[in-house]
């Protein structure tokens, strides 16, 4: 286990538009518009549960049917997480007489279909597997290459609400023939399955992407590598700076994915899997828990259930957060959300604790620009006002940053109403000097001091301490004017 590896993320919503994250990277929000879907999926990145992480082909339909149990009884389910999904080996070695699929006796007597009433019953939807070749990866199916159409209208009659359809054992086809056609067998079984392309990147290509993302989801699991996630820090890293390569390629109705979820199968830390789970979520990949839910701790399940961090992720417009700069370990990730606001986040992927800093210039705000920080993971305030930049201690437990006292009453004239931008203005203009008044310059100057002091402080304390656990702190912060 990697000691010391932490995520300092900080959820900063700042109204007003971030420009320094590339704008033209950005400009396609009206495109984006052109690719929403007429069936009405994928329009956020989708979230529920897959049994591939945990399960692998050890499954059956009692494990679904109490998985989906499970969603409803912890909360999971009204979070959002409505997907059932079944992976590979869920049906019989070969099809019938009539060349159709066949639910794996054994494991599921009662088929796909009752399957599926069970789980809508529940107010859930069901997903299913396939694959564009002549058998799935796990080699125990087969795979849907020639009888698409029969597949999709099987899929749909039996009431599947998503698709993933795999790359595997094919005749050596183009991966574009092969996955459109599948796409079109979709649209012409007339139900709306999310379409989850799982390709491995082979044939990327925007142009065909983009027909395809029109029926549903670019399920992009291992990212050209053909190497799926792992219960592992190095895995999640590694896929998470892939995954951010095709940032600009993500919208509605159309999101990379960087793999299932690992969060609570017992590789990593909390930490660690708090910084899965938040790194996927501001990269808008589909929330597809991969453990066991039935038996998911109190800590597993409290990550899993950050609604502020399920909001960042569901943020209807839809933009994935991209690395801004990394050195020695020490990373910004940064992405546009929608209301004008903006989410960073500061995350250390090194063996020891350090401050990680964001300049507000870096993120397209004025330096001058008061913002309003706050902790996602605590559910609270960091700061109502904070100016130049935010820097974030990441040491033994100095991510649980208390910013001090003071600075707060300095800055608390700037009470910003975000409903009403007069009254915002009139703060800032009020009698305490404005935001360019002597209080605000004073402020400032006191701001500045005390972060050099804690820092000076926190490195202090680092030299001191060998190895550690650096817990994962998580800020949200909002604002303006
Ligand atoms: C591939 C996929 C996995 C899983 C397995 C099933 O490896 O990438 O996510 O679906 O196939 O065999």
């Amino acid at each position: 286990m990697v000691l010391g590896n932490g995520l300092l993320v900080l959820f900063l919503c700042i109204f007003k538009t971030a420009c320094a994250l590339n704008a033209s990277d950005h400009r396609g929000h009206e495109d984006y518009a052109q690719f929403l879907l007429a069936n009405g999926v994928a329009r956020t990145p989708p979230m529920g549960w897959n049994s591939w992480n945990h399960f692998q082909c050890g499954i059956d339909e009692w494990t679904v049917k109490s998985t989906a149990d499970a969603l409803v009884s912890t909360g999971l389910a009204a979070l959002g997480f409505k997907y059932v999904n079944i992976d590979d080996c869920w049906a019989e070695r070969n099809r019938d007489q009539m060349g159709n699929l066949r639910a794996k006796s054994s494991t599921f007597p009662s088929g796909i279909k009752a399957l599926a009433s069970y789980v809508h019953a529940k107010g859930l939807k069901l997903g299913i597997y396939s694959d564009a070749g002549y058998s799935t990866c796990s080699k125990t199916m087969p795979g849907s290459l020639g009888h698409e159409d029969q597949d999709a209208r099987t899929f749909a009659a039996w009431g599947v609400d998503y698709l993933k359809y795999d790359n595997c054992y094919h005749d050596g086809s183009q991966p574009q023939q092969r996955f459109l056609r599948m796409s079109y067998a979709l649209q012409r079984a007339k139900r709306p399955i999310l379409y989850s392309i799982c390709e491995w990147y082979t044939g990327f290509n925007t142009r065909w992407e983009r027909r395809i993302r029109q029926n549903g989801l670019v399920s992009l699991a291992t990212l050209g590598e053909r190497r799926d996630i792992k219960d592992r820090w190095d895995s999640v890293t590694s896929i998470a700076d892939i995954n951010n390569i095709w940032g600009r390629f993500a919208g509605p109705g159309r999101w990379n994915d960087p793999d299932m979820l690992e969060v609570g199968n017992g590789g990593m830390t909390l930490e660690e899997y708090r910084s899965h789970f938040s790194i996927w979520a501001v990269m808008k990949a589909p929330l597809l828990i991969g453990c066991d839910i039935r038996s998911a701790s109190r800590e597993t399940l409290a990550i899993l259930r950050n609604k502020e961090v399920i909001d960042v992720n569901q943020d209807p417009l839809g933009v994935q957060a991209r690395k801004l700069r990394s050195k020695a370990g020490l990373e910004v990730w940064a992405g546009p959300l929608s209301r004008r606001r903006l989410v960073i986040v500061l995350w250390n992927r090194s063996r020891v604790g350090a401050p990680i800093m964001v300049g507000w210039r870096e993120i397209g705000l004025s330096p001058s620009q008061a913002v309003l920080v706050r902790d996602v993971w605590k559910h609270s305030f960091v700061s109502k006002s904070m100016r130049f930049h935010l820097t974030a201690l990441v040491a033994p437990h100095a991510c649980k940053m208390v910013w001090p006292p003071k600075l707060r009453s300095c800055t608390h004239f700037v009470e910003i109403n975000l409903e009403d931008d007069d009254k915002e203005d009139a703060v800032i203009d009020g009698p305490m000097g404005g935001s360019n008044g002597w209080l605000s310059s004073y402020c400032d100057a006191l701001n500045k001091l005390i972060e050099a002091v804690s820092i000076l402080a926190h490195l202090i304390l680092s030299l001191t301490v060998s190895s550690f656990n650096i817990q994962a702190g998580i800020f949200l912060g909002s604002y303006l004017s």
